[in-house]
């Protein structure tokens, strides 16, 4: 399941992305926004972080868009198990997923074309998480989780 939100500046190309999504015949829960009226993007970089922590399926994934990702990006991070990485070519896409094994990846309505954003979710969902060395320092970013500092 690709779960998926946006705040109003992302909500364009959250609906692009839906329709993209629809055609390749993927299954995905859009937790609104639901129009261009304004709104606060943690509320909904809350609702996918929640939604992708209680799907125990490692193929399940969410996609955050704001004006710019970035706000998404932070939100989501503040909870615990979450990994958002914001994408902003095929590069980041890739590396996302191979070694950051990101669970949520965020982009921008204001600065990633639909065209952009269509590439980058199939480069992210066509990585393959590498393990190995990485296995490690993800562990450490849990362990930062642990320390509530
Ligand atoms: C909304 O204007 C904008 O600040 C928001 O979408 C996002 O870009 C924040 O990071």
């Amino acid at each position: 399941m690709i779960y998926i939100g946006s705040d109003h500046a992302g909500f364009e190309l959250k609906e692009f992305i839906k329709e993209d999504l629809s055609r390749k015949g993927l299954k995905y829960l859009d937790i609104g926004t639901d129009s261009l009226k304004s709104v606060d993007y943690p509320d909904y970089a809350l609702k996918v972080a929640e939604k992708v922590k209680e799907d125990k399926d490692k193929n399940s994934f969410g996609i955050l868009v704001c004006g710019t990702g970035i706000g998404m990006d932070i939100a989501a991070n503040k909870v615990d198990g979450i990994r958002a990485a914001l994408v902003h070519d095929e590069y980041t896409a890739e590396v996302a997923k191979a070694h950051n094994n990101a669970n949520i990846i965020t982009m921008g309505g204001r600065t990633t074309t639909p065209t952009e954003a269509a590439r980058y979710i199939d480069k992210f969902m066509s990585s393959q998480y590498e393990d190995g060395r990485h296995e490690n320092r993800i562990s450490k970013i849990s362990s930062i989780e642990k320390l509530n500092i």
